[in-house]
């Protein structure tokens, strides 16, 4: 390998979230952080030479995107998804989760309802209820070890008491590749549900984040490639914050085919004067786009050996816990029904006995209360102590 991922970088100090939050968000700082998607890998060194070449000029005044930011987009969708993009297609947001609502904001009226997909990244709900629109729960079917989507149950969930399409339904927020369970969309699903929207004039709102992120034998398909026809009605939002390590950069891409579903998303970057972006995130993202590719691809190496350790780990020592084989994402879901722990009992225990910071399953789902998200996006050295941890905090319980 050319590129060296087991380097132990020290994040403390930087406030960053994920590391320097613990006591606020645990109680406590001696706990190993596997919750927030965010990786504790350096981001490729062009990233790192470009931004430092730019800071090396001193004046960081206004600026502009110019025609290489578009065109490094257009480039990476085509040769890493095989979707062709016109540039003029791609408009900006500062992050995606401020897309998200801007769209629901734009797109939708109060009282308008939003279809998500439970378990959901939390705020998929938090901006649809946010914003005082109403939440269409299409939970996911989670059957044998996996997840699907429920395309019968959501063909339901639309249809009025008359047999009628409700016309409020306006929108459906599409996580994919899915976070919290790390499922990779089938191109059938994908179909199915562009038909359904396509034929009901639901606009997808496709956060295609972790799509840079997917494993062996699966392909990550943007739903808007699929057609010119689900291509008009589909918002995707990209970025490669998740993948190379540049989340704290606020960068992201949104691609809108419909010209006057884009013109109108202008028009609220604009009113909200949120469109300017920044230096750093532009130089990051092109960087990243341009010169990134032999970096990511062996980062896939290296997390796919790292979710493979996980499974094995969790299949052979803590057989409690059940962990779901993410297809795509550096998340793994793990299903703790076994430990009979649920909830704020769940949380004391990883947080408490195993000293290791996880997301709990219920900010997904209300459901999802014996359920937790961890996050491997990390070093072999610190996933290995985090699964130790978990290993013998599992083991004295048992005995106690
Ligand atoms: C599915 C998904 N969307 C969006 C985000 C956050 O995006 P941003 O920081 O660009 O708002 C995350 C971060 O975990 C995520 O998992």
């Amino acid at each position: 390998m050319k590129y060296n991922f087991d380097e132990e970088v020290n994040r403390l100090g930087t406030n960053s979230v994920k590391w320097d939050n613990c006591k606020q968000i645990f109680g406590r700082d001696d706990i190993i952080p596997m919750w927030v998607a965010d990786t504790d890998f350096k981001a490729p060194g062009e990233v790192i030479e470009g931004i430092k070449k730019r800071a090396d000029h001193g004046i960081f005044g206004y600026t502009y995107r110019a025609d290489s930011f578009n065109q490094s987009i257009k480039s990476w969708l085509k040769k890493r998804h095989g979707w062709e993009i016109d540039k003029e297609w791609i408009t900006f947001s500062p992050g995606i989760v401020p897309a998200l609502s801007l769209c629901v904001n734009t797109f939708t009226n109060p009282g308008d309802k939003v279809i998500i997909q439970t378990p959901i990244y939390p705020p998929f709900r938090s901006v649809v209820e946010g914003n005082g629109r109403t939440i269409i729960d299409n939970e996911l079917s989670y059957e044998g070890n996996s997840y699907h989507m429920d395309l019968d149950n959501l063909k339901r969930q639309i249809t009025d008491h008359n047999g009628e399409f409700d016309y409020r339904v306006k929108m459906i927020l599409l996580c994919s590749p899915h976070n919290p369970t790390g499922r990779v969309w089938r191109i059938e699903e994908l179909i199915e549900l562009g038909k359904i929207c396509t034929e009901h004039n639901i606009i997808i709102v496709s956060d295609e984040i972790h799509s840079d992120i997917v494993y062996k034998n699966h392909k990550h398909i943007p739903i808007a490639s699929l057609s010119e026809e689900v291509a008009n009605s589909t918002i995707t939002c990209i970025s490669p914050s998740k993948s190379f390590s540049l989340a704290g950069l606020a960068t992201s891409a949104i691609i809108i085919p419909n010209k006057k579903m884009r013109s109108l998303f202008n028009n609220a970057l604009e009113t909200s004067h949120i469109g300017g972006g920044n230096i750093f995130g532009n130089i990051a993202l092109e960087e990243a786009y341009n010169n990134g590719e032999e970096w990511l691809d062996e980062l896939l190496i290296y997390l796919e050996g790292n979710l493979d350790y996980t499974i094995n780990y969790f299949n052979e020592k803590i057989p409690q816990i059940k962990p779901i084989r993410s297809e795509g994402t550096y998340l793994v879901w793990l299903d703790c029904s076994k430990l009979g722990l649920k909830g704020s009992e769940l949380m004391n225990f990883f947080t408490n006995k195993a000293r290791v910071g996880v997301n709990p399953g219920n900010n997904f789902s209300r459901k999802n209360t014996d359920f937790v998200r961890l996050n491997i996006g990390c070093t072999k050295k610190t996933l290995n102590e985090a699964l130790k941890r978990i290993e013998k905090a599992v083991k004295e319980m048992i005995l106690q």
